[in-house]
């Protein structure tokens, strides 16, 4: 290859690599999201849809959920730092792309037809709540109103389902367990300062409150 040929060739590339740097490496693509979501609204598309192993809780709301939380959580479910085989199984097929496409995706779902709360206050909790959750500094990530976390990485827990946010605080606390647990180590140190009761109205409480996250009924879908 003559060097005058091998230029011409090098310089695009250099310009690639350069606007790789500057985008993020998976833009997102909420419509390519939508596709892909196919695979996801026979669970998470029915309201208050329970799923059966290794419990019986609600599956959790996701529409309107942040979008990089979306992300990272499908990814511990592919890594297995979560455990739940069902999950696992699904988030075993998605590539990295696919996870951020339907984090675009979820995240937007049906928000032009829900009246969103963003930071709007939360509901003061009872005097024994409050103080379990002063004791965990809840809102310090989660946010003052728990539907609007520090960082989008962190999840919106208002509004969510209060069976579900008790399986998964109980999962953060579970050891040995083939099909249950969670691996993330701050909400692992969170849960172990608590029982399980007091866990239980934390969740309660969280359910009560306004939030962003719904679910879009499966014959809306379209
Ligand atoms: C067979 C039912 C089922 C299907 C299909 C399904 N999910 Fe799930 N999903 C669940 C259940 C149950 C959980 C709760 C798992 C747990 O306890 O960790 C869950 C959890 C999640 C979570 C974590 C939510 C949170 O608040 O932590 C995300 C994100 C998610 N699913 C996205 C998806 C996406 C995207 C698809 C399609 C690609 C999908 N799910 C398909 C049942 C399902
Ligand atoms: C230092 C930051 C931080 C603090 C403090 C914190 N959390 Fe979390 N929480 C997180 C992160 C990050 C996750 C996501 C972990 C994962 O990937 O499973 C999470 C996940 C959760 C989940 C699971 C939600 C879901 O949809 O999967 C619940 C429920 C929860 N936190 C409740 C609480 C409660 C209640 C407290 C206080 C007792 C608390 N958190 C304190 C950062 C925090």
């Amino acid at each position: 290859m003559n060097q005058a040929f091998t230029l011409v060739l090098a310089a695009p590339l250099l310009w690639v690599v350069a606007a790789l740097t500057v985008t993020p490496a998976f833009a997102q693509d909420a419509a390519a999201g939508e596709k892909k979501a196919a695979m996801c609204i026979g669970c998470h598309g029915i309201p208050r849809y329970q799923s059966s192993f290794p419990e019986v809780y609600k599956v959790p709301l996701i529409s309107g959920q942040n979008q990089k939380f979306i992300a990272a959580s499908l990814a511990a479910y592919k890594k297995g730092e979560r455990k739940h085989p069902t999950m696992r199984a699904i988030a075993g097929s998605l590539s990295d792309q696919d996870m951020a496409d339907l984090g675009a995706f979820y995240e937007k779902h049906g928000s032009s037809s829900v009246k969103t709360v963003a930071d709007a206050p939360a509901a003061a909790a009872p005097a024994d709540v409050a103080a379990l959750l002063t004791k965990g500094a809840c809102a310090s990530c989660h946010g003052p109103n728990f539907n609007k976390p520090i960082d989008g990485a962190y999840p919106k827990i208002a509004g969510q389902y209060a069976d579900y946010l008790y399986a998964a605080l109980r999962a953060y606390g579970t050891e040995g367990n083939p099909n249950v647990g969670r691996a993330n180590p701050v909400m692992q140190a969170q849960v172990k300062q608590f029982k399980r009761a007091e866990l239980k109205a934390i969740a309660d409480y969280l359910e009560r409150l306004p939030g962003d996250m719904h679910t879009v009924p499966l014959q809306r879908f379209r």
